[in-house]
């Protein structure tokens, strides 16, 4: 086989059979092809596009191109969660020991954020002695006793994605649905997922700014599931404001922990109970969404699913008196309030920006080597749709320097308040089949 051949054959339109795809993912990964004929198989691809069979033959040439987390000692189907990326989501925190406090196992495995804002590893770091690393055995035998664990991945999974994510970033190809949607379900399928739930976000804060872009590619994500063995569901979510109303790392902790109390944010916990409903469905535990979402109901009202938290804390050695004492957290040193300049309705908030602005505070890293400060961040009041009178407080910037001018500055110019502005939906879709 030589890889100008396989190049002219999608050029022109052709279909990639499996051996052929295996072929380039498997020379790519050891070093035999050269980037610059990937690059131009990936501009190929990104012109012709690529068939389901096509998606799933590269997904799992990627998926097997280093080691594939093996499961099989965790009792019950593992489904496994992902989203496409957010500014202040903090639903993973709340999933995990709801959906397990059910009887699904939870055994996941996160990343660290790369973004502007943390990722769960950062957010679970904050609370006090929180372990994200666990020998292979202890992970299953917490998992097994307990139904919950988050840890970070210890090795590196499928690296043909790695090395392909960093060519389609300098050759304005990762835009483009089967390679996306490859990149991902390979990651998933490499951390052991029997089945997957993913939460494909839409809007200025996502990855996917246009809602038909977010459908096509939640959908052809849910099909490739289904021809890889992997049961999988999706929603297309907003993402064109904030999730909830933390953005920050032990802020996000508090709202965790206050949404699993009954007290959180409305939206944060209506995308909890969907999300989670389809976890519960896919892992066999009830027949329909609407028996699933009864049956998290009853797990956060009863006070259930906030013990599953302490006890998830107390097994990765953290301190799970910061459920009933969150003042044990790091708190900043000064609190400053955002007050609205004129009077009228908020029209926008600019989810990126905003967590942008939460990066200058530290909350998260501009570079893979910056630190993180848990305990600063931003808490919204306000979200799009609500009412302002001029004067009053927009949101608390939580910082540990006084001088945020420059924080202010970018918060302002990307909070619009109007005439008249409405709630966008949180959700567009639900996707099952
Ligand atoms: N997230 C991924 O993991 N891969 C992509 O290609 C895009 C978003
Ligand atoms: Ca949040």
């Amino acid at each position: 086989m030589r890889m100008v051949d396989l190049i002219e054959k999608k050029r022109d339109g052709h279909v990639l059979s499996k051996e052929e795809i295996d072929f380039i993912i498997k020379e790519y990964t050891n070093g035999t092809i050269p980037d610059y004929q990937m690059s131009a198989l990936l501009m190929a691809i990104f012109y012709q596009d690529m068939t389901d069979e096509e998606i799933t033959n590269l997904t799992l040439a990627m998926a097997y191109s280093g080691e594939v987390i093996d499961l099989s000692s965790i009792k019950g189907i593992k489904v496994d969660k992902h989203s496409t990326g957010g500014v202040g989501d903090t639903t993973t925190l709340i999933l995990a020991p709801l959906v397990a406090s059910v009887g699904v196992p939870v055994a996941k495995m996160s990343g660290r954020g790369l973004g502007f804002t943390g990722g769960t590893l950062d957010k679970l770091e904050a609370i006090p002695g929180f372990k994200i690393e666990l020998s292979d055995e202890k992970f299953t035998e917490i998992v097994n006793e307990s139904q919950v664990a988050v840890i970070g991945q210890s090795s590196e999974l499928a690296p043909a994605d790695k090395k392909l994510y960093a060519l389609r970033d300098v050759t304005a190809t990762v835009n483009s649905i089967p390679l996306i949607a490859s990149s991902i379900m390979s990651k998933k399928i490499a951390a052991g997922a029997d089945a997957i739930v993913l939460d494909v976000t839409t809007g200025d804060g996502a990855f996917m700014k246009n809602l038909e872009d977010a459908r096509r590619l939640a959908h052809t994500m849910v099909r490739i599931g289904k021809l890889a063995n992997r049961q999988t569901m999706a929603i297309v979510s907003d993402m064109s404001q904030p999730l909830g109303e933390a953005i920050g790392n032990s802020l996000e902790v508090v709202e965790a922990i206050e949404t699993l109390q009954g007290k959180g944010p409305e939206d944060l916990l209506e995308m909890c109970y969907v999300l989670g409903s389809q976890m519960v469905v896919l892992a066999e535990k009830a027949a329909t969404l609407e028996e699933a979402r009864s049956m998290l109901e009853e797990a956060l009202h009863s006070g259930k699913a906030l013990e599953k938290f302490k006890e998830m804390i107390r097994n990765q050695g953290g301190d799970e008196q910061v459920v009933d004492h969150p003042e044990r957290l790091l708190t900043a040193k000064y609190e400053i309030e955002l007050p609205a300049q004129t009077s009228g309705v908020v029209t926008k908030l600019v989810a990126n920006e905003i967590g942008i602005a939460a990066m200058m505070l530290g909350a998260g890293r501009q570079t893979k080597e910056d630190s993180i400060d848990y305990a600063v961040g931003l808490k919204l009041h306000k979200k799009i749709g609500d009412q302002v009178a001029e004067g009053e407080s927009l949101l608390t910037i939580y910082s540990n320097k006084e001088a945020v001018e420059d924080v202010k500055k970018l918060l302002y110019a990307n909070i619009e308040i109007g005439e008249n502005g409405e709630e966008p939906p949180l959700i567009h879709d639900i996707i099952t089949e």
